[in-house]
């Protein structure tokens, strides 16, 4: 798979909250499950923008990347369709070794990656969708989602995340 090249810049809109319509034309809009578990497939939708982008010869988006944890998961090549919506879907898999990556940022409710009850372990990481317009150049938006271990776990112990 080809990653995208150091020279080329990716745009920044100037107020995130409060996208102008050519941003929302352009920033990715990533819809994944919030939780997932290491090892089973899920699917990962990324659309070209929260306004449709046209996909028009002259004008149109040439590719879609998606990220997990800074590995490249997935890129598409679309074509000028003539259809208004650019949408991809991935199919990830979240690699078991995420779950001991400890810089990735922990459990959003209780800021360890192991819970203490049941030993489930989870981490939150990054889905990254970046695209490319051949006019308006590279656009990327980022999503945490929270990956638990596909291990099997203490029988008969309750997990206290997810009570
Ligand atoms: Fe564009």
């Amino acid at each position: 798979m080809t990653m995208i090249g150091n020279e080329e810049k990716i745009n920044k809109p100037a107020d995130p909250a409060n996208l102008t319509e050519g941003e929302k034309k352009h920033v990715p809009v990533i819809e994944a499950p919030e939780m997932v578990i290491a090892g089973r497939p899920f699917e990962v939708a990324v659309t070209v923008g929260s306004i449709p982008h046209v996909m028009e010869e002259k004008h149109f988006i040439e590719w879609v990347e998606l990220y997990l944890h800074n590995k490249l998961v997935g890129r598409k090549e679309l074509d000028p369709s003539g259809e208004k919506v650019a949408t991809v879907i991935f199919e990830v898999e979240a690699d078991e070794a995420l779950i001991a990556i400890k810089e990735i940022e922990t459990c959003r409710v209780r800021g360890v990656n192991i819970c203490g009850s049941c030993g489930e372990k989870s981490v939150i990481a990054n889905l990254r969708a970046v695209e490319k317009c051949n006019v308006h150049g590279i656009w990327e938006e980022y999503k945490k989602i929270e990956i638990m271990s596909g291990e099997e776990r203490e029988e008969g112990k309750k997990c206290v995340w997810k009570a």
